[in-house]
């Protein structure tokens, strides 16, 4: 197992669309071999998922996971999902405005509007079928893993760029109203 390097904004392989994964191929060592890499390399950086071209394969897989992270404390928990071919519905018009960062995108958080609730449908790394209902901040978290796989990147979702500030100045001036105006999408402290 190895923590691989996290490429970040302006290197090319971050804006390809990745290419499906033959299923059949899941199971070679190669493949587990990489997939215990990807989530080694999203715990070392403390992410709360991880997709494959970011770290420079080309291959629809992503990994999420979200437990006591210290870059995103009020997020609710994610079990460790690894995602091959994942396939994301969004459910219904609603959306929210959610803060989000990035490990490809060092130092820098945004505003970014998402589906409130959306389907995902995927192979876990045994190439059994899965699929869920998510919404709020996992499903945040899903759209933005899964628009990786698509070579976007959250920063091209910030449509009002005034909304863009380093991790230190969102503690200082922006955490207390995104938090607020989340509401109950934050996780609960009962929830703890
Ligand atoms: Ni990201």
């Amino acid at each position: 197992m190895a923590v691989r390097e996290i490429l970040t904004l302006g290197h090319p392989e971050l804006r390809r669309v990745a290419e499906p994964l033959d299923p059949e191929a899941l199971t070679s060592d190669a493949w587990q071999r990489f997939i215990d890499d990807l989530v080694a390399t999203m715990r070392h950086a403390n992410g709360a998922g991880l997709a494959a071209t970011q770290v420079g394969v080309q291959a629809r897989i992503v990994a999420l996971e979200v437990g006591d992270n210290p870059r995103y404390p009020y997020k609710p928990r994610i079990p460790l999902t690894l995602a091959v071919n994942p396939v994301l519905t969004p459910l219904g018009q609603a959306t929210f405005e959610n803060v989000e960062g990035c490990l490809s995108v060092p130092g820098l958080r945004g505003r970014v509007t998402r589906h409130r609730r959306v389907h995902v449908a995927w192979l876990d790394r045994h190439g059994t079928s899965h699929e869920a209902e998510v919404e709020g901040l996992t499903a945040g978290t899903w759209q933005h893993e899964c628009d990786h796989l698509d070579g976007t990147l959250f920063v091209d979702r910030v449509t009002d760029p005034h909304t863009l500030t380093t991790w230190e100045n969102y503690h200082r001036f922006h955490e207390a109203a995104f938090l607020e105006g989340l509401g109950d999408l934050a996780r609960q402290p009962n929830e703890d």
